[in-house]
């Protein structure tokens, strides 16, 4: 599927053909691609737990205001907001910046100062924008990945974010901006039309 076809085409899928199931392959080469996404300082502030067995998928639909499509589609995804990234990741970010000649020792060392300077100290909201901003890159990243394997996908913020957290185990200092649904349509789904946008001369101006 070509891009255009892909961004013109993406719909928020309400019915997944519950019979269909993802293989373990499948979910990789959706993640493989979705690691691509660009990133302030190149942190990845993300982490992803891909729900795919049916225990689990019922488990996470009971924490999602009991959205069928949670258990109805093949997967979903939990895209994790990691506030640890800036300390956790600094340091491979710039061991790779300097092997691949992007810049020098002495300023890899300046940059180690960045992410403070940047996102603030590990409990600020400024870190919390700044991972959710990332991580929510990554999801729209995967949604269009899973797109181009053949798979329909269904962004969802209906969730309690405690319940998950409780649920797998996620700690208490991240963040999940958003559950990915990724499946196949429902044979017997009919998808209305898409609904209003706002007009290009409404959300903008050329200055
Ligand atoms: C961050 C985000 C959260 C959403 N949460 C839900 C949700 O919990 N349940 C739901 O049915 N739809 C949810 N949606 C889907 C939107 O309603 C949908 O994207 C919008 O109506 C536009 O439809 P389209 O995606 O088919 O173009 C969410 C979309 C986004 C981007």
């Amino acid at each position: 599927m070509d891009a255009l076809e892909n961004i013109k085409s993406r719909r928020s899928v309400n019915y997944f053909d519950p019979s269909q199931e993802i293989s373990d392959e499948d979910i990789k080469k959706i993640l493989e691609l979705s690691a691509l996404t660009p990133s302030s300082l190149n942190l990845q502030p993300w982490e992803i737990i891909a729900v795919k067995s049916s225990d689990k998928k019922k488990i996470l639909r009971k924490c999602a205001m009991d959205q069928a499509k949670v258990e109805e589609a093949s997967v979903v995804f939990i895209v994790i907001a990691d506030i640890n990234a800036c300390e956790r990741n600094i340091d491979s970010v710039l061991k790779s910046w300097v092997e691949l000649g992007y810049m020098d020792v002495k300023t890899a060392v300046f940059y180690k100062t960045l992410p403070q300077k940047l996102y603030g100290e590990f409990s600020s909201q400024k870190r919390k924008i700044f991972a959710v901003k990332n991580a929510s890159f990554f999801a729209m990243t995967l949604m269009y990945a899973a797109r181009t394997l053949g798979y329909e996908t269904h962004p969802m913020d209906g969730f309690d974010e405690d319940a998950v957290k409780k649920e797998f185990g996620i700690s208490e200092e991240k963040t999940i901006p958003v559950l990915i649904a990724v499946g196949k349509l429902s044979p017997s789904a009919k998808l209305l039309p898409r609904a209003w946008r706002k007009s290009v001369k409404d959300f903008s101006k050329i200055v």
